[in-house]
């Protein structure tokens, strides 16, 4: 063993905060959108659930002094900076625990619902804990809406990029994620309960967000790609490079957003 567990988590630690800003990057204006929509506003008390940092700083101002920012996740280490007044940081597993409060105008996740196994009751709980006249919006990604990587699969590079891409989706369907979740947030907020459901998609054909997102994704499942013999080394290192040159045009799987009130 070369490397000491200190190295493996500085490791992680980065990749997550690669992974985090990706999803800020390419997530947070449509995620800002809804939550206007919404009405969020001064006074508000809000629960976020699994929570982005920079979805949490946003909130905090437009809530302001008198308002209220639950912040919850199964790991806060990333959220300890944005813990002060209107924030509160609490460890709190969705898929396990009561929720932390009730009475809250909004309650907002966003790809968080997708790592619960029982979603039916962490929508229950996330309802449970809106006043009447409160607004949930759940968001999740849906790998097998639009699955490719380069939906305009011109060349080689691009053909490489959608194998790679299959592999990936096929590394998740195997390890039991759900990959058709987002498609189905409208009826799971109506079965919840939940009236005026909407929902609607984003996702970007290009943008420099979607490299960096993929770079990071398949740095860290390279040795799985490999393992399961979906890739090889030299595949990878011209998959990385073509990413990184930016001359492919790289999207993402759909966000869903869905969106009601409590009765
Ligand atoms: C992909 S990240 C998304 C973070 C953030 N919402 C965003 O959009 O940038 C998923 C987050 O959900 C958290 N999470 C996973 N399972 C959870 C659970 N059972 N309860 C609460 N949070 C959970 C993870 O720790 C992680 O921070």
């Amino acid at each position: 063993m070369m490397r000491t567990d200190g190295y493996l988590l500085d490791n992680r630690q980065t990749e997550a905060a690669e992974h985090f800003s990706a999803f800020a990057a390419l997530f947070d204006p449509t995620t800002f959108r809804h939550l206007e929509e919404l009405g969020i506003g001064s006074g508000w008390r809000c629960w976020e659930v699994g929570a982005g940092t920079t979805v949490v700083s946003w909130l905090a101002k437009k809530v302001g002094p008198t308002g209220r920012v639950v912040a919850t996740d199964t790991d806060t280490a990333r959220l300890a900076s944005a813990a002060r007044p209107p924030v509160e940081v609490r460890v709190h597993d969705l898929g396990a625990q009561e929720p932390p409060g009730e009475g809250f105008d909004l309650v907002h996740a966003r790809l968080a619902l997708v790592h619960v196994t029982d979603r039916e009751r962490a929508l229950r709980s996330m309802v449970k804990a809106l006043r009447p006249g409160g607004r949930l919006l759940v968001e999740d990604a849906d790998p097998a809406l639009q699955p490719l990587l380069c939906p305009d699969e011109h060349g080689p590079e691009q053909q490489l990029a959608n194998r790679l891409r299959h592999g990936f989706r096929g590394l998740l369907a195997d390890r039991g994620t759900d990959l058709p979740c987002g498609r189905t947030l409208p009826r799971q907020l109506r079965d919840a309960g939940l009236t005026r459901v909407q929902a609607d998609a984003y996702f970007p054909l290009t943008s420099p967000a979607c490299a960096a997102l993929e770079s990071v994704t398949i740095r860290q499942i390279r040795d799985q790609l490999v393992t399961a013999g979906l890739a090889t080394d030299q595949d990878i290192d011209r998959h990385l490079e073509n990413v990184m040159s930016g001359a492919l045009d790289l999207t993402t799987a759909p966000m869903i957003s869905a969106w009601g009130r409590k009765q």
